[in-house]
C-alpha cells in the first residue's frame, strides 16, 4: 500500500510503467477517489483521455475476425480477455481484464498453461442462499486474478432467468431479483475486496442467447424496474461495482449500450451509480449516440463493426456532437473506479501460484448449493457399508460437467483427454467462422467415481459409461445401488432448444431405474431439467456445474458428510410448455426480432403462481437429511420498516442449514395475490435446537413502480405475509395493513 504522504507511481498491471520519485498529488490516499480522479484528470491531454476510453482485444486477437491491435500494444494484449492502455507518464495503470465470473476463465485457451480453480456455475452459488459464502467465493477469484496480473474482471453476470433455456442460465444467479441482486453483489464485493475491479453484466435485459446481438426485448418501464432492473439495483448499491457491462440485445428498440433510459436516467441518475459503463464485446453501434447516451469505454476495438471510440469520438468532439465534459465524465468515471477500487495504490502483479489454495472454497460452495430434490424411503445418506455400488454415466469417471463460453476455466489437473466434443450447431460469427465456443464439453476433475470410492473404500464401485443402456441396467441389476449421473451442457452463444435432458440419457435413467429401483440420479445441469422418470427413481440431487469442489461436494452430500441445504433460485417447470415462451423466440440469422416479455415482472415463480401452473419443482424448494419446523410468525410494521419473526426447529436428528423465505403479496397486484420473495435467512441448527429469526423484507418488493409519479408505491391496504422452506410451501401467514408510502427510485 502506499501510504498518505508518499506519492510515487505504481508499477502498473500491465507492466508499462515505471516508478517514479516525483511526488504525484493524485497518489495522496488521503484524498477521497472523486478528488484524486479530478487532480489526475486535469492533467491529461484529450488524446490521453480518449486513450482511456477504448479497449482492444486481448485472447482473440488470433481469431480472425478482430482487427489487429497497434503495435505498441502487442507485447501486453496475449491471455487477457481485454487491455486499456495505462498512461506511463501519469502513473496510470493499463487495465488487464478477464473473464471471471466462475474463477479465472481461459477460453479459446488464451494461456496454454494456466489452470485455475473452477468454481461452481453461478446459479450453483445462487442456490446456497448464502451472501456471506458469495463474498468468499469471490474474495478466492479476486486474488486469483491479482496473483496472475489482472485488475479487472468481467465478472457479476446476472441476468434474470426468464429464459431458463439461455445458454447463460448457468453463469447467472436464478430468477428471482433479490436473491440474484444479493448473490451477485456479494460475489462481486468479494472480488473487489481483493483491490480489483469488478463488473456486473450483462445490463440489462440479455436474457436469451439466440439473436443476442440483434433481439429487442420489449417490456414496460415499470415492470423492467420491478425484475431484472432491480436485480440489478441491488447488486449495484451491495457491491459498488467498478464497472459495469451494458449487453449486446437491444431494449424497447434501442441498444444497450446506447441506451439512455438504461445508462444515463437509470443506472447514472436514479441509482447514482458513479462508475464506468463498458461495452461488451462487439455490442457497440454508434459513437455520438453511445457517448451521449451514457457509455463510458468502447471494449475490444475489433469486435465491433467498425471503431466508434478512439479517432471518430475525437471527431465528434472537434464537430460538437459530442461535449468534452462527456469525455471529462467517462474518464472520471474509470479513474474514480480505479482509484476507489486500490488499482493505484495496490497493483495486481504476478505472483507463484498456489493451485490448491482455493479447491477448499469451490467445495464449500458447491456443498451448499448442491439440491436434494428427492429422497424417496430415505435412501439417501448411503450409508458406507452398502457392498456394491454402480456409477453410471456423464462421464463421472473423469469429472464434473462445466459450462462453455467466455466463462470456460481451464481446471487445475485438466487434460484434454478430460474434453468431449458436442454435437449441435456452433455460433457463427460475423465472419463465417465457426469458432466460439468451442463445442467441447469439458469435464473438471477429479472425478466422482474416486470421490465415491474415496468414501466407501470397503465397497466394490463399479462404472459403466452409460452409453449402452442394456449394459448399464446389468450392472446396476447386479449392485446393491445405483448412481446415475445425467449432463446437459450450456454455452454461451447459444441456447438449449428444450428442457429436456439431451441425448437418451432419460431412456438409460428409465432402465436403469427398472433394473435397480435403488436409483439415485445426479443432476449435472445448467439450470431446470424435465424428468420425465422422476417418480421411478428414490433419490435426485440437482448437482449444477460443480467445479474444482464438486465431486468431493457430491461424494460428501451422497454419504451424509454434508447434509443438503441448497435450494432452487429457479423454477424447474413439467415441460417447455409451461414457460412464458414454448418457443425461444428467433429469425434468419442476423435479422432483428422481438422478444416480448408478457410476463412483465412475474418471472419465473411468479408466472407459474400467475398461470395457477404446478412446476415439477418450485422456486426455493431442496430437502435436508432432517427435517425443520417453521412456526410462530409474527409480523411488525413500524416507519415505513416491515419484518417478520419466526421460529425454526431441527426437529430431526442431524445438524443442518435451512433457508426461511419470506413472501408478500401486495394488494393492488391486480387482486392476484402473486408472491414475491421479500427477504430470506439461511441458519445453521443442531438436532432439536430452536432459534428465532427476524426478515426484514425490502420495500421495493412489497411496492410497485409508478412510472407516471417515478416512484415506487405502496398502496394503502392488507398484505400478506407467510414464510415457508420454497415458494410453494408457505405454511404460515400473517396480514399486516400498511399505509401508503411513496419512495424514489
Ligand atoms: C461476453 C461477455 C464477456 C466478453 C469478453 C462476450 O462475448 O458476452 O460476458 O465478458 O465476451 O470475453
Amino acid at each position: 500500500m502506499i501510504a498518505a504522504g508518499m506519492f510515487f507511481l505504481p508499477l502498473s498491471a500491465g507492466g508499462e510503467t515505471s516508478r517514479s520519485s516525483a511526488p504525484l498529488p493524485w497518489m495522496n490516499t488521503a484524498l477521497g477517489a472523486d478528488a484524486r480522479a479530478d487532480l489526475l484528470l486535469a492533467q491529461m491531454t484529450e488524446d490521453e483521455q480518449l486513450e482511456m476510453v477504448m479497449g482492444y482485444v486481448g485472447a482473440d486477437q488470433r481469431l480472425p475476425y478482430g482487427r489487429p491491435p497497434p503495435e505498441a500494444l502487442k507485447p501486453f494484449l496475449p491471455g487477457t480477455a481485454g487491455y486499456v492502455p495505462g498512461i506511463p507518464r501519469l502513473g496510470i495503470p493499463a487495465l488487464v481484464e478477464s473473464d471471471a465470473g466462475l474463477g479465472i476463465a481461459n477460453n479459446s485457451r488464451m494461456r496454454p498453461l494456466d489452470q485455475a480453480t473452477a468454481f461452481p456455475s453461478g446459479v450453483l452459488t445462487a442456490a446456497t442462499w448464502n451472501p456471506a459464502l458469495a463474498q468468499q467465493v469471490g474474495a478466492a477469484i479476486g486474488t486469483e486474478a491479482r496473483d496472475r496480473g489482472f485488475n479487472v474482471l468481467l465478472g457479476g453476470a446476472m441476468n434474470l432467468a426468464r429464459e431458463p433455456r439461455g445458454g447463460r442460465t448457468f453463469e447467472y444467479a436464478g430468477e428471482d431479483p433479490l436473491l440474484a441482486g444479493i448473490i451477485a453483489g456479494a460475489e462481486v464485493s468479494g472480488v473487489q475486496s481483493q483491490h480489483i475491479v469488478s463488473t456486473v453484466k450483462h445490463f440489462a435485459l440479455n436474457d436469451q442467447e439466440t439473436g443476442r446481438t440483434v433481439l429487442n426485448a420489449v417490456i414496460d418501464e415499470a415492470a423492467a424496474r420491478e425484475s431484472d432492473l432491480l436485480a440489478f439495483e441491488i447488486a449495484v448499491e451491495r457491491s459498488d461495482p467498478g464497472a459495469v457491462m451494458c449487453a449486446y440485445n437491444r431494449v424497447n428498440g434501442t441498444y444497450a449500450c446506447e441506451n439512455p433510459f438504461l445508462l444515463t436516467n437509470v443506472l447514472k441518475t436514479d441509482w447514482k451509480y458513479p462508475g464506468w459503463v463498458l461495452s461488451d464485446w462487439g455490442a457497440v453501434h454508434s459513437t455520438q449516440d453511445s457517448a451521449n447516451a451514457g457509455l463510458d469505454q468502447e471494449s475490444a476495438a475489433g469486435f465491433d463493426a467498425k471503431d466508434y471510440f478512439g479517432p471518430p469520438l475525437k471527431q465528434a468532439l472537434a464537430d460538437g456532437s459530442v461535449s468534452p465534459a462527456r469525455l471529462h465524465d467517462m474518464v472520471h468515471r474509470i479513474l474514480r473506479s480505479m482509484i476507489a477500487k486500490g488499482l493505484f495504490d495496490y497493483p495486481a502483479e504476478k505472483l507463484t501460484l498456489d493451485l490448491e489454495a482455493n479447491r477448499p472454497t469451490a467445495q464449500k460452495d458447491a456443498e451448499e448449493g448442491i439440491v436434494l430434490l428427492k429422497n424417496g424411503a430415505k435412501l439417501l445418506p448411503l450409508s458406507r457399508s452398502v457392498p456394491r455400488i454402480a456409477v453410471i454415466g456423464a462421464h463421472a469417471d473423469i469429472g464434473v460437467l462445466s459450462g462453455g463460453g467466455s466463462s470456460q476455466v481451464v481446471p487445475v489437473g485438466h487434460s484434454t483427454a478430460d474434453e468431449f466434443p458436442v454435437g449441435g450447431a456452433i455460433q457463427v460469427m460475423r465472419n463465417g467462422a465457426k469458432i466460439f465456443p468451442r463445442g467441447t464439453e469439458l469435464f473438471d476433475p477429479p472425478s466422482p467415481l474416486l470421490a465415491i470410492r474415496a468414501l466407501a473404500p470397503n465397497a466394490t464401485v463399479a462404472y459403466d459409461s452409460g452409453e449402452n443402456a442394456q449394459t448399464a441396467a446389468l450392472l446396476a441389476k447386479q449392485c446393491d445401488v445405483a448412481i446415475v449421473f445425467a449432463s446437459q451442457w450450456m454455452a454461451e452463444g447459444r441456447d438449449v432448444p428444450t428442457l429436456g435432458l439431451p441425448g437418451e440419457q432419460d431412456e438409460l435413467i428409465e432402465a436403469v431405474a427398472a433394473a435397480n429401483p435403488r436409483t439415485i440420479v445426479v443432476l449435472e445441469t445448467g439450470g431446470p431439467v424435465l424428468m420425465p422418470w422422476l417418480a421411478r427413481v428414490s433419490a435426485v440431487l440437482e448437482a449444477w456445474y460443480a467445479g474444482s469442489g464438486g465431486a468431493a461436494a457430491i461424494a460428501r452430500v451422497l454419504f451424509g458428510d454434508v447434509n443438503p441445504s441448497g435450494k432452487l433460485p429457479l423454477t424447474f417447470p413439467q415441460g417447455d410448455d409451461q414457460l412464458p415462451r414454448p418457443v425461444i423466440p428467433s429469425a434468419a440469422p442476423g435479422m432483428p426480432f422481438d422478444v416480448n416479455y408478457i410476463e412483465g415482472a412475474d418471472v419465473g415463480y411468479r408466472w407459474f403462481e400467475r398461470k395457477n401452473l404446478t412446476p415439477l419443482f418450485p422456486f426455493g424448494f431442496g430437502l435436508s437429511y432432517t427435517t425443520f419446523r417453521i412456526e410462530g410468525l409474527t409480523a411488525n410494521a413500524m416507519n415505513g420498516t416491515v419484518s417478520a419473526s419466526v421460529d425454526i426447529t431441527n426437529a430431526g436428528t442431524v445438524a443442518g442449514a435451512e433457508t426461511v423465505q419470506l413472501y408478500a403479496s401486495p394488494p393492488d397486484d391486480n387482486g392476484s395475490n402473486v408472491s414475491r420473495l421479500v427477504g430470506f435467512s439461511k441458519i445453521e441448527l443442531k438436532p432439536g435446537e430452536k432459534r428465532r429469526v427476524t426478515i426484514v423484507a425490502e420495500p421495493r418488493l412489497l411496492a410497485s413502480f409508478d412510472t407516471a409519479h417515478h416512484a415506487w408505491r405502496m398502496a394503502e391496504g392488507t398484505y400478506r405475509l407467510s414464510a415457508g422452506d420454497s415458494s410453494a410451501a408457505l405454511g404460515q401467514a400473517i396480514d399486516v395493513h400498511l399505509p401508503a408510502r411513496e419512495f424514489a427510485p
